[in-house]
């Protein structure tokens, strides 16, 4: 059992209203415990003599088994630590609502995610120093990536089900644990996917952590193989060094806005409001800087309460202006995600953590002619209310077309067995799959004044045209893969949808109505507070400094500029590593 020595209350009460006490000052403010910022928590306080504070909405998992179990991560969903927010309706698929799980607890979404990880293609990142944030690069990057991880060397068992890597992409020594479930497939199965893969020309890759994505393989999760837990932020990041004076963290207390102090020039945040679980709200006081880590959905509207964002909606909810900044809360992606389900003649006693990366011409013919980036800027800068210009837009579209014509993969396609998913072996394999870099852009507002109330979450999906095609492309490529020997002979039927619903001759218009309404958020939002320069809508600099203000910073999921060919807790982890040293930088 841990041993949890909870410090006494640490802070000087200074005189005023009992109804707003003014608790002592920190150094640094971190609003949110998820990744993004535990890892600046953590490295902040390794300074002595100076105190860091986060405060999170949520509680401590340590013990709650849907947390720490290494299989079937989808129990802890819908649960109380899921904020469980529901998007808008979808205008251009289907009209649906979407579920959006968020977690709500101090690890924040690493605590109740699939724990897949995997980073993004080279070229990628290089793309957000070309844009204009200087320093950012994948060479760069890299070191942050390795910093951060430490990988347990497979097991002998583990080698022989299929697991392969490279010791050069991987940490040895950094707080977060990498590694593959016990409960990996023994057997010749992915001997039979790989084989299936290579027969579409796609080729085994040994790891596909050291920046080059494209291809089959077995992914590392975030594990701790010796305690056989889920790797969350907080055991990574917190537990190891909750002892340290300089660091406190408040639980069940959310934060409402950020308090501003008096200045001339650029806004300078003198701490936060906070409401306890009790509902009193009190000030607590930074000496040097705010870190927002409240997460993608969660951040920016931060911000906007905070008086920073677009001023026509903050007029529209008596806010005023502190930073007029049109970009908070746009340029939300994120990646629709369908799934096919095979019954098989096998029983599948074991987790497959496998995954297929594709690039364009792997899995769509002729997709160039198809495309036309000025269309979809304009038609993205309209979806918007003209937030972002139809010519910023069409430049960054721009360098993600280029990204995608230098082979950077576009399509993930997953496999899982029910036992993965916590609903017990039997023959049923399931191969969700999705496209990673969408042109469609929505936007997450808030709806209200009051913190309380949920944010607007509106991802547009399919408000670009072209990503629809590449989600059909890319189902039309996960069914043929699994009618492509030898993975073929395995399977004794689709049990989703099935070929009634969608028949194997279906025409494109029975494919469109199938992805637009049985898709789902793959939970990879971003860019809500993109790392860009202001004039093409950006929210935050190359040092994630908010602009307008002196000494805001945003390190999360929100400052990422586009999707990866990846899962996102890598690369956050990462960015909040290389934050962590530009903020000493800055002491
Ligand atoms: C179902 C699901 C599966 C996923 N699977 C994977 C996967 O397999 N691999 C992967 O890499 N990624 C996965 N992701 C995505 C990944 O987990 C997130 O992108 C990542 O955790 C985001 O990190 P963050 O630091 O930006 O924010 P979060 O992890 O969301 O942390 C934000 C924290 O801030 C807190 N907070 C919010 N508002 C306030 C406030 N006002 N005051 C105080 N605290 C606040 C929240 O409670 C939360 O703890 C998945 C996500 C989901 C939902
Ligand atoms: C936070 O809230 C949870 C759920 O109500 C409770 O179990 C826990 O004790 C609280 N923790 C703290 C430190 O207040
Ligand atoms: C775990 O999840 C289940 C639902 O999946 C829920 O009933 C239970 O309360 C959860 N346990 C904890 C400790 O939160
Ligand atoms: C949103 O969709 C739901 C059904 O999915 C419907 O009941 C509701 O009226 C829709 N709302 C709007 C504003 O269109
Ligand atoms: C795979 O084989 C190893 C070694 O025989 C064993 O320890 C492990 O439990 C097996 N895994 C599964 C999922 O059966
Ligand atoms: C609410 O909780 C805070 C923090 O634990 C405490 O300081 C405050 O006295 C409580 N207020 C009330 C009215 O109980
Ligand atoms: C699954 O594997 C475990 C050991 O890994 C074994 O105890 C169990 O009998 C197996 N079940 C089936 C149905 O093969
Ligand atoms: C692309 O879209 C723009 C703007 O809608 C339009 O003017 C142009 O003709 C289109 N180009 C092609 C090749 O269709
Ligand atoms: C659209 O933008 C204009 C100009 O900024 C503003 O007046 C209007 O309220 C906005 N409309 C919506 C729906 O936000
Ligand atoms: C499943 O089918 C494959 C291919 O026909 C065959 O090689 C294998 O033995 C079968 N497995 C079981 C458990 O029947
Ligand atoms: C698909 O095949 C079925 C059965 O062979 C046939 O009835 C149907 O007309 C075909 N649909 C199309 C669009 O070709």
């Amino acid at each position: 059992m841990r041993l949890k020595v909870w410090l006494s209350f640490p802070f000087v009460f200074t005189g005023v209203a009992a109804s707003e006490l003014c608790l002592d000052r920190y150094d640094y403010i971190v609003v949110g415990g998820g990744p993004g910022g535990l890892t600046v928590a953590n490295r902040l306080s390794e300074v002595s003599g100076i105190s860091v504070a986060v405060i999170e909405a949520g509680r401590e998992v340590f013990n709650n088994p849907n947390v720490t179990s290494v299989d079937g991560f989808t129990t802890a969903l819908n649960t109380a630590i899921d904020w469980q927010y529901i998007s808008t309706n979808q205008s251009y698929a289907s009209g649906q609502t979407l579920a959006y799980h968020a977690g709500k607890a101090l690890g924040g979404t690493s605590t109740i995610n699939g724990m897949t990880y995997v980073r993004a293609e080279k070229s990628q990142i290089d793309s957000w120093g070309a844009i204009g944030n200087a320093g950012w690069s994948w060479d760069d990057l890299f070191s942050y990536y390795k910093k951060s991880e430490s990988l347990t060397l497979p097991t002998a068992a583990q080698l022989s089900s299929g697991v392969t890597f490279v010791p050069n992409d991987h940490g040895e020594s950094g707080p977060l644990k990498v590694g593959y479930p016990y409960g990996l497939l023994n057997g010749s199965f992915h001997t039979v996917v790989e084989n299936t893969w290579q027969a579409l020309d796609l080729p085994h890759n040994p790891d596909v952590n050291g920046g080059s994505v494209r291809g089959y393989t077995i992914w590392q999760s975030t594990l701790d193989m010796v305690a056989n837990v889920r790797e969350d932020a907080a055991r990574a990041y917190y537990y190891p060094v909750e002892l340290r004076p300089n660091l406190h963290v408040f639980l069940n207390t959310t934060v409402n806005r950020i308090v501003w102090g008096n200045s001339d020039g650029a806004a300078v945040a003198s701490g936060v409001e906070i409401t306890f679980s009790n509902g009193s709200i009190s000030i607590l006081k930074s000496r040097r800087e705010v870190i927002l880590s409240a997460g993608s959905l969660r951040s920016p509207a931060i911000l906007e309460l905070s008086g920073i964002g677009n001023p026509s909606i903050l007029d529209k909810y008596g806010i005023g202006v502190k930073v007029d900044l049109p970009g908070v809360g746009e340029n939300l992606q994120d990646q629709p995600n369908n799934n096919f389900i095979s019954s098989t003649n096998s029983t599948f006693n074991g987790s497959i953590v496998y995954v297929a990366y594709g690039s364009m011409p792997d899995f769509f013919d002729d997709w160039d002619a198809n495309i036309n980036i000025s269309s979809y800027a304009e038609s993205v800068s309209a979806a918007i209310n003209n937030t972002i210009a139809a010519a910023s837009l069409e430049y960054l579209f721009g360098i993600q077309y280029k990204l995608l014509q230098n082979g950077i993969p576009n399509a993930e396609t997953i496999m899982e067995t029910t036992l993965n998913l916590g609903l017990g072996p039997n023959g049923l394999l399931v191969s969700p799959f999705w496209l990673l870099m969408p042109f469609s852009r929505g936007n997450v507002h808030i709806s209200s004044r009051d913190p309380k109330v949920y944010p607007t979450i509106n991802p547009n999906f399919f408000l670009v045209d072209f990503d629809l095609k590449v989600q059909m492309a890319l189902a039309k490529w996960t069914r043929k893969f699994l009618a492509t020997e030898p993975m073929k002979s395995l399977i004794t039927a689709e049990v989703s949808p099935g070929f009634t619903a969608l028949p194997e001759n279906a025409t494109d218009a029975e494919w469109e109505s199938w992805v637009k309404t049985a898709f789902s958020s793959n939970s990879h939002p971003l860019g809500t507070a993109a790392m860009m320069p202001r004039k093409l809508g950006g929210v935050v600099d190359g040092k994630l400094k908010v602009y307008g203000t002196e000494n805001v910073r945003v390190v999360d999921a929100s400052v990422m500029p586009f999707q990866v060919s990846g899962h996102l807790t890598s690369t956050i982890y990462a960015i909040a590593e290389k934050a962590s040293d530009m903020i000493k930088e800055a002491m």
